[in-house]
């Protein structure tokens, strides 16, 4: 559902700079100009991506605003620049922009449960990301020795060699921001900074004896496109009494929201076949109960339906992990 993270690996290089300083360094850096000019748009895909799967996921971004603005005017406001809200709202009339342009793509992960139908085909967006270039987890140690707040933003990014007014300064003040913010009413949530605090948040939330396993998206043959028809070929449904969803935020290293709702939800695992080739294994998700979703959430617009009405489900973008209990 969005671009890779290529443009977060020389920032990673510089991060690795700093842990470990090594002659390959300035090369490294000297990349980084090149590549910047390139992240813009990514950037705003991105998160224009993740704003949909966080609204799915019942983290209203309106509402999430709302609370930035209180932190902002809060007692952090001497870490945080007077144009700071310039910033934001700037970032979010380029979010606009390309909403209208990158609509039509990136919105074909909606569907209702009767699409559900081996057989079926409809058009599916599945993202196709370079795991090579997306940023590294660091281990828990490495996560520990640098600060994650927005308190810290103008330190951090210091540390990272960002400028404070790019799209990567940006983006890591939205990645802060949202895992900072309060979780809604039903939901635990937890941003995590290297995999052993994510596994360590599916203990505490599965049990700590718990079995549990990650379902993904994945590419199961190559295919050049990444907006095509599939031809729905086998549905599993998952029985689980809950799932843990996790989507990477945009960050120097890898760092994931990972979210759990207290609500009526089912998982499935569906295996399609594109009309152009490229087989893929998708994790699925639908939400049974919308009658309480924001009624703009832009699902109903898609699918033509009002909240409540209706199910609402979809796809997951290759790069989330699920994690489902082993029963
Ligand atoms: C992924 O990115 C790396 C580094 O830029 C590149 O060498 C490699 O060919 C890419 N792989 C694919 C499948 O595009
Ligand atoms: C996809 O293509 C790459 C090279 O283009 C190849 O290395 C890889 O094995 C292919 N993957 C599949 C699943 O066919
Ligand atoms: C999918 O198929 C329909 C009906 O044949 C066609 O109108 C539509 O353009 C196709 N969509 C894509 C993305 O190929």
């Amino acid at each position: 559902m969005r671009p890779g993270f290529a443009s977060w690996s020389f920032i990673l290089c510089i991060l690795l700079v700093f842990l470990i300083p090594q002659d390959t360094g300035a090369r490294k850096i000297a990349t980084t100009e090149k590549e910047v000019s390139h992240d813009l748009q990514k950037l705003v895909l991105e998160g224009l991506a993740l704003d949909n799967i966080l609204q799915l996921e019942g983290a209203d971004v309106e509402i999430n605003n709302k609370h930035v603005k209180q932190d902002d005017d809060g007692d952090d406001s001497d870490d945080e620049d007077d144009d700071d809200d310039d910033d934001d709202d700037e970032q979010k009339k380029i979010i606009r922009k390309n909403l209208h342009k990158h609509m039509d793509i990136e919105l074909n992960v909606f569907f209702t449960p009767s699409d559900l139908k081996v057989g079926k085909i409809m058009p599916i967006y599945f993202s196709k990301k370079n795991s090579s270039t997306s940023p590294k987890f660091l281990t828990r140690e490495e996560a520990s020795q640098i600060p994650f707040s927005s308190k810290h933003l103008k330190s951090l990014l210091k540390f990272f060699s960002i400028p404070k007014h790019s799209p990567q300064a940006k983006a890591m003040k939205y990645t802060l921001k949202n895992c900072e913010l309060e979780s809604m009413e039903g939901e635990t949530k937890f941003c995590a900074t290297s995999l052993e605090s994510l596994l360590d948040f599916a203990h505490y939330l599965f049990g700590s004896n718990a079995k549990f396993k990650p379902l993904t998206t994945v590419h199961l043959s190559n295919s050049t496109a990444i907006l095509q028809n599939y031809t729905i070929s086998q549905v599993e449904v998952i029985s689980v009494p809950n799932i843990i969803g996790c989507h990477p935020m945009p960050y120097p290293y890898a760092v994931f929201y990972c979210h759990s709702q207290q609500s009526d939800t089912n998982m499935y695992e569906v295996l399609v076949e594109g009309e152009n080739g490229g087989r893929v294994k998708a994790a699925a998700i639908c939400h049974m109960d919308t009658s309480k979703w924001d009624k703009d959430h832009v699902s109903f617009r898609v699918l033509k339906v009002e909240p409540g009405t209706s199910p609402v489900c979809h796809f997951f973008p290759p790069d989330n992990l699920v994690w489902v209990p082993l029963t």
